[in-house]
């Protein structure tokens, strides 16, 4: 991982106030904090590659020697279900940085280099390099993929690049005894299908969106019809939050039930009803855009409609968050008041920045101390 340099990182934190800001009176994050510069490889090493992002769900390797292609925080990586468990590597070739992907032969599965056929084992392993034989300082056994950690979680994966503060148990506490007392049991559901979109905004504008209720009524017109705006509720934990609301009864789409929406911080949306969970993992890209990806699982078939309502939603708020986008990049606003209430979601998610943006000001100024 790049780190940032001192420099770098006062000149990108020079418009925000890096204080801990109480709920009530809070300021959203500053407009500068959303343009494109410097702050995309800031947070990629500061946020992204510090904390626990969703990779995938258990039933998509299922059986021994099964691969599942994902990203983690912008880093291409490959997990691999061996007789070791389930183990995760870049999938980056240590050759020339070619990009690995899985393919079956002899029987086998294994990683093989679309650049120059470079193929590793499921432990990560180079097995062969054509034509590298005698190649003077070339060792097959010496050259591995680097590993990530990954944990499993109610049959949900997830993983991370470098030691971070919180264990994925403190990052998801309580969140197994919600789904028990609440009957979701997510391990039993199985992977359908993905949908990805790329949306022309700051990926912090995308998960600000997602995590305020405040506009359903406005851009939402028929998920706010099932959902009861006046309970909807957000609850807080130290590394996610929920928000919740009991679904009016439609017997005919999800039936009745609650609804959970987790966001578990960085990237992380846990949308949970009766016998579905949809996913969403939120990528920044080049060029102030970002890339939002769906997974959509089920315990049976796939709910009637899941798929094209979801899209209407996001429709709805893709536009919304590129509109957002133009005014943040307009030298119109810097920072408004945040609803203590409608928008305590918002308010931990930037307090959550906040606190990695001072961390990586403390590590660079001890870094450059040492120097
Ligand atoms: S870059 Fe992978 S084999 Fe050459
Ligand atoms: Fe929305």
């Amino acid at each position: 991982m790049i780190t940032p340099t001192l420099a770098l990182l006062e000149s990108a934190f020079d418009q925000i106030d890096l204080s801990v800001q109480p709920t009530d009176g809070a300021h959203a994050l500053p407009a500068s904090m959303y343009r494109n510069g410097p702050i995309i490889d800031i947070e990629r090493s500061a946020v992204f590659a510090r904390h626990w992002q969703y990779l995938g769900h258990r039933s998509q390797l299922s059986t021994d020697g099964e691969i599942l292609m994902a990203s983690l925080g912008g880093l291409d990586v490959a997990l691999a279900h061996s007789a070791q468990g389930i183990r995760g590597f870049h999938a980056v070739c240590r050759h020339r940085a070619g990009p690995l992907k899985p393919c079956r032969g002899r029987g086998k599965t294994f990683l093989r280099c679309r650049y120059h056929a470079w193929a590793y084992g499921l432990d990560g392993q180079l097995l062969s390099a054509p034509e590298m034989r005698g190649a003077e300082g070339f060792d097959v056994s010496a050259i591995r993929l680097p590993e990530i950690e990954v944990v499993e979680f109610e049959g949900l994966l997830f993983g991370r690049l470098e030691p971070g503060p919180e264990s994925l148990e403190e990052a998801l506490v309580d969140v197994a005894s919600r789904l028990a007392h609440t009957g979701h049991a997510l391990p039993t559901l199985r992977f359908h299908e993905r949908v990805s979109y790329e949306i022309d905004c700051n990926w912090k504008t995308y998960v600000d969106n997602y995590l305020e209720g405040y506009h359903v009524p406005h851009i939402h017109p028929t998920l706010n019809a099932i959902l009861d705006y006046r309970s909807y509720t957000t609850t807080l934990s130290r590394w996610y939050s929920l928000q919740s609301s009991p679904l009016e009864s439609k017997p005919d789409a999800y039936g009745s039930g609650g609804a959970l929406y987790y966001f578990v911080y960085p990237n992380t949306m846990l949308n949970i009803l009766p016998g579905r969970l949809q996913t969403n993992r939120v990528f920044p890209l080049k060029g102030n855009r970002c890339r939002v990806e769906f997974d959509f699982l089920y315990r049976e078939a796939p709910v009637a409609n899941d798929r094209e309502f979801s899209d209407v939603v996001q429709q709805e708020d893709i536009r919304i968050c590129e509109d957002v986008q133009h005014n943040l990049d307009s030298g119109s606003y810097v920072s408004g008041l945040l609803n203590p209430t409608r928008e305590s979601g918002v308010h931990h998610f930037q307090e959550l920045l906040r606190s990695d943006y001072r961390e990586a000001l403390r590590r660079a100024k001890e870094t450059q101390r040492q120097a």
